[in-house]
């Protein structure tokens, strides 16, 4: 069982969503920020929808420190973040939730990624880590609202398949999750991908689409 879980900017939705779903899960979350001011208010924002003792503010760098790290800064920040906290990550299992894309005319597009995918990136950045792709598909806004059962599958991809298994395990603590195993880290780049469709879809339909597949 892994005790507790770090976010380097975990100060956004996503992050301060996936700290709410972990937190209930009985897992101590460090939300991390450039500043520890705002990693505190952070921690304030979520404070009346998680136990007490469960969710703490920090920098980025003391975040790193937690036995799993998630990367759940916009892609644009990835690169420098990692590289400043290297030491701190080798060896650990990362989870990138990273979805590369801009926006214009409140249209979103997919950025394209040299590596290949956001998660191949930091894989590259961090060779001594173990990567895994995952948490792309489900929205800040499920996330944030523990009376809402989050009724998607999670995408786990990852050339490491403990890490990946404990990622699964990790992402089924969220009730209404089903992990599906994704395969490798290359195909991290078609999850992330989609995230953008997703986010077209809800401007469409007003409304905050997830993934379900059929036939597994
Ligand atoms: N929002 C969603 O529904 C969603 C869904 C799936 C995946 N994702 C992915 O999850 C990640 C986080 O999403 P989000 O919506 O929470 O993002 P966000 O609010 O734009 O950014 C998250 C945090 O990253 C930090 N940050 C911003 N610019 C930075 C920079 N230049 N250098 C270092 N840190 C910087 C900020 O924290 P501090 O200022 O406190 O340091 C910010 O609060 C993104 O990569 C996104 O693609 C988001």
């Amino acid at each position: 069982m892994i005790e507790t879980i770090g976010i380097l900017g975990g100060t956004g939705p996503e992050g301060r969503g996936l700290a709410v779903r972990f937190a209930l899960a009985g897992i101590k979350v460090v939300i991390g920020s450039r500043d520890a001011s705002r990693a505190d208010e952070a921690v304030a924002k979520i404070a009346d929808k998680v136990p007490a003792g469960m969710v703490f503010g920090a920098v980025n760098a003391d975040a790193a420190r937690a036995e799993v790290v998630i990367i759940a800064v916009p892609y644009a920040a990835q690169a420098d973040t990692l590289k400043a906290l290297k030491p701190s990550l080798d060896g650990k299992v990362i989870i990138n939730v990273v979805a590369p894309m801009d926006f214009a005319d409140g249209k979103a597009t997919a950025v394209s990624v040299p590596e290949g995918s956001a998660a191949r990136q930091a894989q590259q950045l961090l060779p001594d880590s173990r990567m895994v792709g995952a948490f792309h598909n489900l929205s800040a806004r499920d996330l944030l609202d523990p009376q809402r059962t989050v009724e998607s599958d999670v995408v786990v991809c990852s050339d490491d398949e403990v890490a990946q298994k404990q990622v699964m395990n990790l992402a089924e603590l969220i009730p209404g999750v089903r992990a599906v195993n994704g395969g490798g880290l290359d195909n991290s780049r078609y999850v992330e991908e989609l995230t953008t469709l997703l986010l077209n879809i809800n401007r469409i339909y007003k409304a905050h689409a997830t993934i379900k597949l059929v036939g597994i």
